[in-house]
């Protein structure tokens, strides 16, 4: 599919299909789940953020969440950490377990992120932000882009210094999450501030925050961003991009059923007990069932039964037989 409405992306010497990316989600955007979204046309997938001081202290879990998936790339592996050195190694890590771009999370606001110095703890110190910026692109041969938000409390706009830094520290884009930390990820996105950081860079400004479709894509793009990272909108919809993609080239809607997620919902299962084992895969799968059931009728009550089912095979009979009656 061609998407002329899309312009091109090129970081480094990776050129993307289109500048539609899937945002890192902790908890969501594992190695199946990339998979199915860069089978629904992103141009970009990006892993769940991994902890810089883990991946030093080899652990196991946190190196796992390195492996790459075949048929998902290109991908970006995004880390998190407040220690230069340490993220240095971290990107070394990434680039050698296969990523095509190291993503630097510079926005993220949850507690257990703040309490390492990270995410949007680098707002406030953008003299650290800059040598861990500049430490993990002297590290790899990777393009690195840098995570970030409009600014820390309503109003006070810092997206525009922080994306000069990235530029000025050798980051090949910056991905800008048009809502402040203070609001965490609900809210109204401040695009005029989006807006002003993407004008005050050469480098491609990737928008992100409440995107759903084409309107809101376009949003972005009149907002002077060169592509647009979507988040929550594609959980439970990995086909979003090539919708997006589609819509914004001219094509009509394609028209999906809340069935036709279930059937992608299954598929996920399957490739996750591929990769967890086929109970563990079905557990890892309980938390993320619900976005995957939107519209479907008796949707409450097939979540519930999902609940408690412990095999793959199980879980599968469950869906399957729901297929068939809601037919
Ligand atoms: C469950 C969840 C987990 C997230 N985990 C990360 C993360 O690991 N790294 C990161 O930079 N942002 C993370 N985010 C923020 C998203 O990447 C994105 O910026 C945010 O959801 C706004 O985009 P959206 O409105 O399209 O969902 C997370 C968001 C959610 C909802």
């Amino acid at each position: 599919m061609k998407h002329e409405a899309l312009p091109q992306i090129q970081l480094g010497r990776l050129r993307l299909r289109n500048g539609l990316w899937l945002a890192p989600m902790a908890g969501i955007t594992n190695g199946p789940f990339r998979l199915l979204c860069a089978r629904g046309g992103a141009g970009l997938v990006v892993t769940e953020m991994v902890s810089a001081d883990s991946l030093r202290y080899g652990n196991r879990k946190s190196m796992r969440m390195l492996d790459i998936t075949p048929g998902e790339r290109p991908v970006a592996i995004q880390i998190f950490g407040a220690d230069p050195q340490a993220m240095a190694l971290a990107a070394k890590l990434a680039e050698e377990a296969g990523a095509d771009v190291i993503d630097i999370n510079a926005g993220c606001p949850v507690k257990k992120v703040l309490k390492a110095g990270a995410g949007s703890a680098l707002m406030k110190r953008p003299d650290l932000l800059a040598d861990i910026t500049a430490a993990v692109v002297n590290a790899v041969k990777v393009p690195v882009t840098v995570k970030t938000r409009v600014g820390l409390k309503a109003g006070a706009v810092l997206g525009p210094e922080l994306a000069r830094l990235a530029e000025g520290e050798g980051a090949t884009a910056v991905v800008i999450h048009g809502r402040y930390a203070e609001a965490f990820h609900t809210g109204p996105v401040d695009l005029d501030a989006v807006a002003a950081t993407a004008a005050a860079v050469k480098i491609p400004v990737i928008g992100n925050g409440g995107v759903k479709d084409a309107a809101g894509a376009r949003g972005m793009l009149e907002a002077g961003c060169a592509g647009i990272s979507i988040g929550r909108a594609a959980a439970g919809n990995p086909f979003i991009f090539s919708d997006i993609a589609g819509v914004l080239s001219g094509s009509a809607a394609e028209e999906r059923r809340p069935q036709d997620a279930l059937k992608l919902f299954l598929e996920f299962l399957e490739l996750n007990c591929g990769v967890y084992g086929p109970e563990n895969g079905v557990v890892r799968a309980r938390k993320l069932i619900g976005y995957w059931l939107k519209g479907l009728k008796g949707a409450a009550a097939l979540r519930g039964a999902f609940m408690e089912k412990k095999t793959l095979n199980e879980a599968r009979t469950l869906l399957v037989e729901y297929l068939h009656s809601a037919r």
